[in-house]
């Protein structure tokens, strides 16, 4: 793991008359973070993924931070016609929808007369057109879409990627575009192609060494057929008339690559600010954990075994000890194999011997999250902390009583 240049020590003494469990934001480090996102995207401008932080007071610090980060990717209908009355500008929900009511919300922000909220649905068939057609022609709205690319690539017969859009080639997506220019409730803004497989599949994993080099094998052809496959199709929608205000890509572990691909014009990172257990591991990017959390120890079950109230905070995507927690300090602690992190409990065990670890009951054990955003759906508020003071409390979207799936 990446050595933290914040002392934790340090939260003990902050957070003294708190009671935990509690999540934490480091702003110092988040700030360090945005850095390193703004140094890896070169000079294009960042779109700030929601997904991947979930509080409104964070996503509205973040984009005070640089006037290159511009936009808002998010990941619910609902929660885009949210941000959007909550001021937000520019956001594309970056999955698509089939959520008839949550159309019609959206098209609230989406007529002509209403320009400066925009939102821009995001598509890859049909079906989801047609809804936000008849939506819009009900509502006598006009939805802005993006059209969603697959990138993922077909490599020794491995599906290097993700399954999301159908979309692949230059006739399907052209076929769509010209849907959208034949609709009056419907015009085309955007193309993302999001590389899945090199934004989300650590290559520089500690003891994997030959699976580090199988991967970076695997990016290094897919990057290939990627930019490739993004430029043909962004050139063939150019040479028919296809206005787009933007060609979408990336995420936290792909920036580089990403912001060096000529057709792309902008980059989406959320991950990063937070800098979660899972990005620990991509080579060259340098991040801080800015999110953690702790718990209380509530039992001593055996000496070097704490127990701690709370922790099954386990991430998603497929299932394995990679989505776990990770305790973080007091440094060596690690989970039981046989209990993981529990519903209501969770032991963390630390080596006996010369340096051991010796924790009591009411002592607090600090973990990170696997994943960035899916931490703030626990804590209803995270405690912010700026050059080794405390700050106070940003609500997460849980604390503004918000739950979009
Ligand atoms: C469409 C899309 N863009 C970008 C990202 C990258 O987000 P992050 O920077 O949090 O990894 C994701 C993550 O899953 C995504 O689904």
């Amino acid at each position: 793991m990446m050595k933290s240049p914040h002392p934790y020590e340090q939260y003990t003494e902050q957070f003294a008359e708190l009671q935990a469990p509690l999540a934490c934001l480091n702003l110092d480090l988040l700030e360090q973070n945005a850095q390193e996102v703004l140094r890896r995207a070169g000079a294009k401008p960042v779109r700030i993924a929601t997904k991947s932080i979930r509080s409104l007071e964070v996503l509205r610090y973040v984009l005070t931070l640089s006037p290159r980060f511009e936009g808002i990717m998010c990941y619910s209908p609902w929660e885009a016609a949210a941000l959007a009355q909550a001021g937000f500008a520019d956001v594309l929900l970056g999955y698509p929808t089939m959520d008839a009511a949550a159309l019609a919300e959206i098209a609230r922000f989406s007529s002509r007369a209403h320009r400066t909220n925009d939102i821009t649905l995001m598509a890859d068939g049909l079906e989801q057109l047609q809804l936000a057609e008849a939506i819009g022609r009900e509502k006598g709205a006009c939805f802005a879409v993006c059209l969603d690319i697959d990138m993922s690539s077909s490599l020794y017969g491995i599906h290097f990627g993700v399954r999301r859009s159908p979309l692949r080639t230059v006739e399907e997506t052209l076929r769509l575009a010209e849907y959208v220019r034949r609709s009056p409730s419907l015009t085309l803004r955007g193309v993302m192609g999001y590389e899945a497989q090199m934004a989300g599949v650590a290559d520089s994993v500690p003891g994997a060494a030959m699976m580090n080099a199988f991967v970076r094998h695997l990016k290094r052809r897919s990057g290939k057929d990627i930019q490739a496959r993004r430029s043909r199709i962004v050139q063939a929608l150019s040479a028919e008339g296809h206005e787009l205000a933007f060609v979408n890509g990336g995420g936290t572990g792909s920036l580089g690559f990403t912001a060096a691909d000529a057709s792309v014009t902008e980059v989406t990172a959320g991950s990063a600010f937070f800098n979660p257990a899972l990005f620990d591991h991509y080579a060259g990017l340098k991040l801080y954990p800015a999110a953690s959390f702790a718990l209380p120890v509530v039992r001593v079950p055996k000496q070097g075994i704490y127990t701690c109230f709370g922790g099954g905070y386990v991430a998603s995507g497929s299932a394995g000890k990679d989505k776990y927690p990770r305790p973080i300090w007091p440094e060596g602690g690690v989970l039981l194999p046989n209990e993981g992190a529990g519903e209501v409990q969770t032991p963390v065990k630390y080596p006996a011997g010369g340096s051991a670890v010796s924790l009591q009951s009411g002592d607090w054990i600090w973990f990170r999250h696997a994943k960035a955003g899916e931490l703030c759906e626990r804590f209803r508020e995270l405690h912010v902390v700026q050059g080794g003071v405390r700050l106070g409390t940003w609500a997460t979207y849980r604390g503004e009583g918000w739950c979009f799936g």
